[in-house]
């Protein structure tokens, strides 16, 4: 029986308009095309959105880590309605009124006094511009970048490179980029071999600095890294993005933090950085899903005040077509207006540790889970193994096991959308979930478990 019914609110038919099958027609994405099935989406309101046969689905994971204020927002889609009817586009050659309230909004959030904001269309277009940007500023248009494995940070040609991701790894070669990576601080594998968490932030935060001295600082733009959630499901100790802080402080080189995941209260606080208060903050930052919560494309470029002082003078040769479309900035001055009237970034706080609370408890219930991570707002990972005393992992990186392919399946059939990648189960919720179907739903992922290790 599907835990979920169809919502109040959802229209009895959805449809109204002919509903045409993409499969043959679309490219999708991280798929083989050849496997893609699903059905075709028509609606959705708060934590739900529904098929055109009318299943309802919870959605445990906002997508793919975007729809932080939950599906069709009424704030935002108010906005951006009200928007469209006074002006949908005009380049940045102009000013459009709803891009300079968002970029004054976003500077004062994060404490970027006298910084600036660069529109992008998504991340992976912000976290290049990130690091033109160091470049430019640190007077090395070819400077290094230091990132680290097992990160993501988007699929163009740069992200491909900055990202230590398995999946695209074989496309492109760092180097060309002047990008270099070091070991990730995964304390429950640790790449240093350390017992404790402190150790492996430690010695993490080490290997950056051995990188920045074996390339040069004069010669290393930024390091860029994500400060808390991310698709990797490394969930870093608490030294280490305070560590990187002091680093590269002390050796003059930017840190850009990649917030694209992390931000909008997906980890407790508007950017995750701030769970460190100025001990964590970076010298830019990038921004995306969350900042218009999905309702339409956007990214984000935030620099500080000195960042922006050396571009002040400088040209700035880039550009995009699309840089602060004035929906898409009013979809984002919404969408921060509804994070807090809602009190949503406390709720994902709240809620958070109420979820880590469970998720450890279903740890000592299940031998299958290895480690759960998390507990900083609506964001968690549980990493599935086969043995716990070896911590061999139900599949090698970054393969998905089948019985958590079979598991998602079964949870999707009961009308629960969970996340998974490699032995990973990614849980972040929209932030406005309502605290009976986050229980429902870890109840239904408890008794799913179960069937897997009995299976
Ligand atoms: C941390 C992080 N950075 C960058 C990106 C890339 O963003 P986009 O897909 O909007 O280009 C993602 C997407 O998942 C992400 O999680």
């Amino acid at each position: 029986m599907r835990i979920n019914v169809r919502l109040s609110n959802q229209p009895a038919s959805q449809n109204a308009f002919p509903v045409i099958p993409e499969r043959d027609s679309v490219l999708h994405s991280w798929c083989v095309q050849a496997q893609w099935q699903a059905p075709t989406i028509v609606g959705g309101r708060a934590a739900h959105f529904w098929d055109a046969d009318g299943n309802d689905y919870l959605d445990m994971s906002s997508l793919a880590g975007c729809s932080n204020l939950g599906h069709q927002h009424p704030t935002v889609v108010d906005a951006i309605r009200d928007q469209a009817e006074r002006l949908c586009f005009i380049t940045s050659a102009w000013g459009a009124q709803p891009r300079a309230e968002l970029a004054e909004a976003l500077l004062e959030k994060a404490g970027f006094k006298n910084g600036r904001v660069f529109f992008t269309v998504a991340g992976a277009d912000a976290n290049e511009h990130a690091v033109k940007f160091a470049r430019q500023a640190r007077g090395l248009p070819q400077g290094w970048i230091i990132t680290r494995d097992r990160s993501y940070h988007g699929t163009s040609y740069a992200c491909m490179a900055l990202s230590g991701d398995a999946r695209t790894r074989h496309q492109v070669d760092p180097e060309r980029y002047a990008v270099a990576r070091v070991p990730p601080p995964y304390a429950y594998r640790c790449p240093f071999g350390s017992s404790s968490e402190i150790e492996c932030g430690r010695r993490a935060v080490a290997a950056v600095a051995d990188e920045i001295d074996r390339k040069g600082a004069e010669s290393v733009a930024a390091v860029l890294m994500e400060p808390n959630a991310g698709t990797n499901g490394i969930v870093a100790p608490d030294n280490y993005w305070p560590g990187l802080r002091e680093l590269t402080r002390s050796r003059g080189v930017f840190l850009i933090a990649d917030e694209v995941m992390s931000g909008f209260g997906r980890c407790g606080e508007w950017f995750a950085w701030q769970r460190y208060g100025d001990a964590g903050k970076p010298d830019l930052m990038t921004l995306a899903k969350g900042l218009t919560g999905a309702h339409l494309p956007l990214g984000a470029v935030a620099v500080n005040e000195n960042v922006a002082k050396h571009l002040e003078k400088q040209m700035l040769f880039t550009g995009l077509t699309y840089c602060g479309h004035p929906l898409a900035c009013a979809a984002g001055m919404a969408a921060l207006r509804a994070y807090e009237d809602e009190k949503l970034i406390e709720r994902s706080r709240r809620l958070g540790a109420a979820m880590f609370v469970e998720l450890k408890r279903l740890r000592k219930q299940h031998r299958v889970i290895g480690d759960v991570r998390g507990g900083h707002g609506l964001f968690a990972v549980i990493e599935l193994i086969s043995d716990p005393i070896s911590r061999a992992p139900l599949a090698p990186w970054s393969q998905t096991p089948s019985q958590l392919t079979a598991l998602v399946k079964k949870a999707l059939d009961l009308g629960v959308s969970f996340a998974a990648r490699g032995n990973l189960i990614i849980l972040a919720p929209p932030l406005v979930i309502e605290e009976r179907e986050l229980n429902d739903a870890l109840a239904l992922l408890d008794r799913l478990l179960s069937e897997m290790e009995a299976a």
